[in-house]
């Protein structure tokens, strides 16, 4: 059974709750997720020991939420590389956050990234139960 660690960063709640989705997913597949928020990740240490990973940021004048650029800086330190990962946030319009999270954790820590990002608005409209949960699932055959 894997151990995957969400991490996410919201001002309305919106990227949380698609958060707690992923999770859902990796839990109906079989294995285990930890929720967090951006500011309860306080070393790297915090990052290390997981099986796979997923953080996620709403988006708001162009860019992630502050928290989530914290946590970014720490995981560079907490040897990523070729662990599975993917990126979520909840966005109006560009989704700048999810894009810039997604690129970090390819290019940068060097995972082994889902096929794209997950692009949901909310986690309200249809469908968006079901991508969410799948997203979870395919974090877990990476
Ligand atoms: C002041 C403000 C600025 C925003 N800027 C952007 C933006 O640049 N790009 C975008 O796609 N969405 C933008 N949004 C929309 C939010 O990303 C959207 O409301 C999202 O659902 C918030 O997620 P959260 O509930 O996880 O905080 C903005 C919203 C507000 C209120």
């Amino acid at each position: 059974m894997g151990e995957y660690l969400i991490i996410h960063a919201s001002r309305t709640g919106e990227t949380q709750k698609i958060a707690e989705l992923i999770a859902e997913g990796i839990r109906i597949a079989g294995h285990n997720a930890t929720l967090k928020k951006g500011n309860e990740i306080k070393t790297e240490a915090d990052l290390k020991g997981f099986d796979g990973y997923a953080f996620g940021s709403a988006t708001y004048h162009g860019d992630m939420i502050s928290t989530m650029k914290q946590v970014l800086f720490m995981a560079e330190r907490a040897e990523l590389e070729n662990r599975p990962g993917g990126a979520f946030g909840a966005f109006g319009w560009s989704a700048d956050a999810t894009q810039r999270i997604f690129g970090t954790m390819e290019h940068i820590f060097k995972m082994k990234m889902t096929s794209s990002p997950l692009m949901l608005k909310a986690s309200g409209l249809e469908g968006a139960i079901t991508m969410a949960q799948d997203y979870g699932k395919e974090l877990t055959r990476l």
